[in-house]
């Protein structure tokens, strides 16, 4: 499916954007209208999302958007006045995580979570240190750029942060065992807060996407995380799990990805999904740390938790409920990971499959006993997928990992079209590369 690309509204996008803001595909994709887990373009053309989160129960789904008209022509107006909808929604929100986790504060985005945990983390524990993966991406406001280690040069810089190696069990030390893997990355944790304590800083955090999502869906050494955590609290810090990519049920199983382990956060933040594209994002944290940072430090966010985006926010979650999306997740996932372990039987282009719930990472690599990473390639195989009507992207240390993520309501008639598309594709670029 070769559309047009519009070129007269790139060349003004360029003028006013610049060019290096970030545009997908080597033929920039127009879009129009979505619908479910479909996208059009200009000429009618539909395109299967199989990478947008954040309209996590489908595109424009009428539920949220009638919830959003119903508020915005009432009444909307910030939380410094009482308002049912902020309350409801707060207790509903609350109400999901175990009940240490029992009070929230909302923001526009991901990163504002983040830099408010930040920022909570820091007060309540007096400590400055905070400690993230070597490839994390949490945000882009100064302090959670400075904790961008894969991306931001600000990480760089920075005093106040410290990194250790992604906990990847595919490409990390070949011939261990999972225990002494978990053993190696806990102990470079402990060198972390080592670290820090000798050039006398203490540790206030660690801030991690329990998914280690942009770091490739990694499959973490069992154990690692709650043993990182006991560390980290050992040292006067606690544990940030940054679900703004992996919470609100992708996971299928659990509603909150850190449910996985055998351990509470103190501070988890939220977004993307949330609002199924509204700005709605938050910080769900332990009551005493909530009450203690806002008695001292005043916060207020203009746009944050507004009566709309609480209407909203309270949609997605029935629709959540009422379409049953975390069986779905559960179901079509299963369906979804099983037909792309097919494709790793005969494809040798891909070294290794994972999954979550409606989450998956297909690492490509040139070798399978090397796992040279196969960079070009996977940027060839999104283009293709593209010009096929299947939108898809990469990340990961290498840009090397299939990142497979589509709205929730995907069915396995949606699966069927991925993985047939995927395999004519893969079927293409092996050709290529054996040629
Ligand atoms: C794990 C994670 N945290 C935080 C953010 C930042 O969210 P936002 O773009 O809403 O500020 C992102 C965005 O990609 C993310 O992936």
């Amino acid at each position: 499916m070769l559309n047009t690309v519009n070129t007269e509204l790139l060349h003004r996008r360029f003028k006013v954007m610049g060019k290096s803001s970030p545009l997908f595909y080597e033929r920039p994709l127009q879009l129009v209208r979505g619908e479910g887990v479909w996208l059009f373009d200009p000429e009618g053309n539909r395109y299967l999302d199989v990478y947008n989160n954040v309209p996590h129960v489908g595109h424009c789904h009428p539920k949220v958007v009638a919830a959003l008209h119903q508020q915005a022509s009432t009444l909307n107006i910030h939380t410094r006045y009482l308002h049912n909808n902020i309350v409801e929604y707060m207790e509903r929100l609350t109400a999901s995580f175990g009940e240490d986790l029992s009070m929230a504060m909302l923001t526009c985005t991901g990163s504002e979570a983040n830099e408010l945990a930040l920022r909570m983390a820091r007060f309540c524990t007096g400590h400055q240190g905070i400690i993230v993966t070597d490839f994390a991406y949490h945000g882009n406001t100064e302090a959670v750029a400075e904790l961008g280690t894969g991306f931001m040069p600000e990480a760089k810089l920075t005093k106040r942060v410290k990194s250790f190696a992604i906990p990847d069990s595919y490409r990390g030390v070949s011939g261990v065992d999972e225990a002494d893997l978990a053993d190696r990355y806990v102990a470079q944790v402990q060198q972390a807060i080592d670290e820090f304590e000798a050039e006398g800083i203490k540790v206030a955090g660690m801030l991690v996407c329990p998914d280690f999502a942009n770091e490739g869906l990694l499959t973490v050494p069992k154990g690692f995380l709650e043993r990182a955590t006991a560390l980290v609290r050992k040292a006067g810090g606690v544990l940030i799990a940054d679900e703004v990519q992996a919470g609100f049920g992708r996971s299928g199983k659990h509603m909150w990805a850190h449910q996985w382990y055998d351990l509470t956060p103190d501070i988890v933040t939220l977004g993307k999904p949330m609002g199924n594209c509204h700005p709605l994002a938050g910080v769900v944290a332990r009551g005493d740390m909530i009450e203690a940072f806002s008695q001292q430090a005043m916060y207020f966010n203009t746009f944050g938790g507004t009566p709309v985006s609480c209407a909203v926010g309270m949609a997605v979650l029935d629709v959540l409920a009422e379409e049953r999306l975390m069986e779905n997740a559960v179901s079509t996932g299963a369906y979804v990971s099983a037909g792309l372990r097919k494709l790793q039987q005969t494809y040798s282009l891909i070294g290794d499959v994972r999954d979550l719930g409606m989450f998956f990472a297909v690492e490509l690599v040139q070798d399978l006993t090397t796992k040279q990473p196969a960079i070009a390639e996977a940027r060839r195989i999104i283009n293709l997928m593209r010009e096929r009507g299947v939108l898809i992207s990469t990340i990961g240390v290498y840009d090397s990992i299939l990142k497979l993520r589509p709205p929730m309501p995907f069915q396995p008639e949606h699966a069927d079209i991925l993985l047939s598309t995927l395999d004519e594709v893969l079927y293409l670029v092996s050709q290529e590369t054996s040629a």
